[in-house]
């Protein structure tokens, strides 16, 4: 298979763990026969330095021409003092809304040897593993822009957000659903927004065409409170974009680290972007020590939902896993007898096992 990815390191670690996506889909061509071609742009923080502007009409046209596009992050404190149109989040904004990428995954699923570094009780945590699709192109981010009034001492955010849009995200969480247990739970505020009263409305027209999944409403209050006392009740969540925002922040911490989050953001044709979860993290930039999992699961979330290459996508979250039950660990993880790496070790022991497809063989002889 011929595809061409285009390759956005942004900011800070960004630009680390994007050179770990490229290896290991390198690995992957090799071993699969695959022809994938990289072309890297800048987006971020690094294009308001270059280019005077967070979201260059090269990039969008690069990503516009690509099978996928792939995001390291963008960010930092060099630009948090820029005026609104020059802040690197708002060439993610921008690229999100440029490709039309309405759907945005995210799967969380707790590594077992890793469960002991959630902040919760290992025993709430254990068997997790849950995906939640959130609407990305509407919503309250996407009203007529924010208005002062009053001197400054009033504002006014719009939500609005159309049948079809709504119609188009909904359809995306059932039919995840369908490809996992069988269990949709939609978000909603439906007892004070009319927005989420058309939500709601809408979810329960679908029903019909999905029966072989079961439709639960849960208002977005509860849905917090039941995400860290009983994770294990959901299959997929299905929510609109600020609420999507602000849950799938909050169960990021069940697995620990938000260095193992994986995400994607689709459009109808499959066409899709995919970052991880985590932002550019100045703290630790250009330390080599970023942890390169979620970037790497990012690049497994590519191949299956764009490219639809499962066996591929599986040979990674495999070769993660099985590095990850060596007991190797980046410094963002707490493994008890654990080897402690680095973001090229980490990325380096992936592409062996990958290679290899033999963890034992790979780890003992390949790296030590
Ligand atoms: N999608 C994105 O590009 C995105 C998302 C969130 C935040 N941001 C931006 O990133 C910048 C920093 O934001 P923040 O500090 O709130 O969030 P962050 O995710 O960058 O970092 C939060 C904490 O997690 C750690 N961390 C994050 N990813 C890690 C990894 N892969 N390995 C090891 N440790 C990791 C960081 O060191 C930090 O201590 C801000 O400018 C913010 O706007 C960008």
């Amino acid at each position: 298979m011929k595809k061409r990815i285009v390759l956005l390191p942004g900011d800070g670690i960004g630009k680390e763990v994007i050179d770990s996506a490229k290896d290991v889909l390198s690995a992957i061509a090799e071993e699969f026969n695959h022809s994938f071609s990289f072309d890297t742009h800048e987006i971020g923080g690094a294009a308001i330095d270059q280019y005077g502007t967070p979201l260059p009409e090269t990039t969008v046209e690069a990503c516009t021409q690509a099978d996928a596009v792939l995001l390291g992050a963008v960010g930092g404190p060099k630009w948090d003092n820029n005026p609104s149109h020059l802040r690197p989040e708002r060439g993610l904004l921008g690229i999100r809304k440029a490709l039309d990428l309405y759907a945005n995954l995210r799967p969380i699923k707790g590594f077992k040897n890793l469960l002991h570094a959630s902040p919760l009780k290992e025993e709430v945590v254990s068997g997790s593993d849950l995906l939640i699709v959130r609407e990305l192109t509407g919503g309250l981010y996407f009203g007529t822009p924010s208005e002062r009034r009053d001197n400054g001492n009033a504002v006014v955010d719009t939500l609005s957000y159309s049948r079809s849009e709504i119609e188009r995200i909904v359809d995306k969480g059932f039919q995840a659903a369908q490809q996992r247990r069988g269990l949709l739970t939609s978000v909603d505020k439906a007892n004070v927004l009319e927005s989420s009263k058309l939500w709601r409305e809408i979810v329960e027209e679908k029903k019909a065409q999905y029966p072989d999944v079961a439709v639960e409403h849960v208002l977005v209050d509860a849905a917090a409170m039941k995400l860290i006392t009983n994770p294990t009740q959901f299959d997929v969540i299905v929510t609109e974009n600020l609420f999507g925002d602000i849950l799938s922040d909050e169960a990021s911490v069940l697995t620990g680290s938000l260095g193992m989050l994986p995400s994607a953001s689709l459009r109808e044709d499959g066409v899709g972007l995919y970052e991880p979860v985590h932002g550019s993290a100045p703290d630790i930039a250009g330390k080599g020590v970023a942890n390169p999992v979620a970037m790497i699961l990012s690049t497994a979330l590519m191949l299956r939902y764009s490219f639809k290459l499962d066996d591929e996508a599986k040979v990674i979250e495999d070769a993660v896993q099985s590095v990850l039950d060596a007991g190797f660990h980046t410094a963002d993880l707490q493994v008890a007898d654990g080897r402690l790496v680095g973001t090229f070790e980490m990325t380096k022991l992936i592409v062996d096992y990958i290679k290899s497809q033999n963890a034992s063989k790979c780890i003992a002889s390949c790296y030590f």
